[in-house]
């Protein structure tokens, strides 16, 4: 990990320890709601967390959405659970990981190395601290891989990364190139907008669960791989 993420770390270290006090600018552990065999460390309340760090930090932050198991990522990770096939023996990416919920996923049903990637260094300190609370390894890799194709990983796993054009302008060159050079990649979608539904297929579908996010809109969601 990088210096930032090692200061994020001992952060979130920081703030977990026990105060007795609850509230909705806590992080607490949950059971993420379609993938029970995962506990988390989540934000109560992910807005209200923002609004702390901020008020903490004395400045503006990027939106913590490792504070929260996205239904994309929750459906990846549903997917190597009860498909454990698709991962075990195998070298995993997950792209993107925010909490780490896909890549703890992969490591539990059986990848023999997985690697974690985000560019926010708390997400970094998430994935760190969520993996100890599974008892798995995983390797935590900050910085932006996207100009590459996913480097040596036998499968790259992506949940909910398509949720604004920017990062899917250039994540489907990098998801594409993985797939080009042999890799099984796998996308977890809610139908967000800017999903190249036409490039992939569908694999899985998943009726979400009804606790499973904050977007009372979504009901359905689906793992898809390029075509
Ligand atoms: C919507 S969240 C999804 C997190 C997780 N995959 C899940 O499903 O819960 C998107 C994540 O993408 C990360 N991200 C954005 N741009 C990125 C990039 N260029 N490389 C790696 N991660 C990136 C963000 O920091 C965030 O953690």
């Amino acid at each position: 990990m990088t210096s930032l993420a090692d200061r994020a770390l001992a952060d979130l270290e920081g703030k977990l320890r026990p105060s007795g006090e609850s509230g909705l600018d806590r992080l607490r552990i949950f059971r993420v709601p379609m993938v029970p065999e995962v506990r988390l460390y989540l934000a109560e309340d992910a807005v209200v967390w923002w609004a702390r760090m901020e008020a903490e930090a004395g400045t503006v932050l990027t939106a913590p959405f490792w504070a929260s198991a996205w239904p994309g990522g929750q459906a990846v990770a549903r997917y190597v659970l009860d498909h454990p096939d698709t991962v075990a023996g195998r070298r995993v990416l997950d792209v993107a990981s925010g909490s780490g919920l896909v890549a703890i996923a992969a490591r539990l049903a059986g990848a023999t190395a997985v690697t974690a990637n985000d560019i926010d260094p708390y997400a970094l300190a998430a994935i760190t601290l969520n993996a100890k609370a599974n008892g798995v390894v995983v390797a935590a890799r900050h910085g932006d891989l996207l100009d590459g194709n996913g480097e040596a990983a036998d499968v790259v796993l992506a949940g909910d990364v398509f949720y604004s054009q920017a990062i899917a302008r250039r994540m489907w060159p990098f998801l594409s190139g993985a797939a080009a050079r042999g890799a099984r990649v796998l996308v977890g979608d809610p139908g967000r907008r800017h999903l190249p539904r036409d490039r992939l297929q569908i694999v899985a579908d998943y009726q979400a669960a009804a606790d499973a996010s904050t977007e009372p809109q979504i009901s359905q969601i689906s793992v898809l791989q390029p075509r």
